[in-house]
């Protein structure tokens, strides 16, 4: 196993660590990764994606768990945080590598100032049908309505057939509507407002990807467009519910075979 010290303390002293997310990026890094174990097996072989990495704070501690014949690929689409990635992480795994790759995000576009190195077109001409697992911890919380299904279906594309898919997103449900009308869960939201018939909820109008969360229902439909099937989902502790094996709500997705 690695020391991954030194590289957790680079993040701490990195502005890049407020803008995927702040907190400690180690303790952050910890919980995520018994959040992958508590609903996949990573084995030995495994091609593992890590999409929209950020700086690595997960990927360090999969990467360092893993079995070394295991291959991890970070992908994102700001440049900073992948060549933050490639000086940092790559060095100490040889088995991880990171894309630059294309994408818009309205939370995130003041980031990105220089063309993707690499189109999604040839992302997939690369990757295709190559990952057996794939995460994506904190971008799904923040990727907006027209974009959600299209990006899904990317990583889709991306995956095996059988391959599994862990994302975090936030879930409209009675529980968690009452929740925020109520003022009871865990974030305190200011200029909030529920959009498309209630379907769509968005913590801040001015920062409208912030913090944005899906009915259940139109979640699963536009999960289900994008070519996976639902295997699990476990709600999180936002809601203010006082449990939840994660903070964000956690979605385990599956490719079926053909798809
Ligand atoms: C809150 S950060 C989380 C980073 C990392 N997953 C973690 O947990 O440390 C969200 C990340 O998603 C990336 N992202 C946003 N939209 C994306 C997209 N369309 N494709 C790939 N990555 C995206 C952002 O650039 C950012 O690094």
């Amino acid at each position: 196993m690695a020391d991954l010290a030194p590289i957790y303390d680079l993040m701490r002293g990195s502005e890049l660590n407020e803008r995927v997310g702040g907190a400690d990026p180690e303790q952050v890094g910890r919980f995520c990764h018994h959040n992958i174990t508590l609903n996949m097996e990573i084995k030995p072989g495994d091609r593992i994606l890590d999409f929209g990495c950020g700086i690595g704070r997960v990927l360090l501690q999969v990467a360092n768990k893993a079995d070394p014949s295991a291959t991890i690929v970070g992908m994102d689409i700001m440049p900073e945080v992948i060549e933050f990635c490639r000086d940092h992480v790559t060095a100490a795994f040889p088995n991880v590598s990171f894309e630059l790759i294309e994408g818009a995000n309205t939370h995130y576009d003041k980031f990105i100032d220089r063309p993707a190195a690499r189109s999604k077109r040839e992302i997939i001409d690369i990757y295709g049908a190559s990952f057996s697992k794939a995460y994506a911890f904190s971008v799904f919380t923040h990727v907006d309505q027209p974009d959600f299904p299209t990006l899904l279906s990317f990583v889709k594309d991306l995956l095996a057939d059988h391959a599994e898919f862990l994302f975090t997103c936030f879930i409209l449900t009675a529980y968690s509507r009452a929740a925020i009308r109520n003022q009871t869960a865990t974030f305190k939201f200011g200029d909030m407002a529920f959009e498309s018939n209630e379907k769509i909820f968005v913590g801040n109008r001015r920062d409208r990807l912030a913090f944005i969360a899906y009915d259940i229902g139109f979640l699963e439909d536009m999960i289900h467009r994008a070519g996976f099937v639902i295997a699990h989902v476990h709600y999180g502790a936002w809601r203010g519910c006082g449990f939840g094996s994660s903070l964000q709500d956690v979605v385990v997705v599956r490719k079926p075979v053909g798809a």
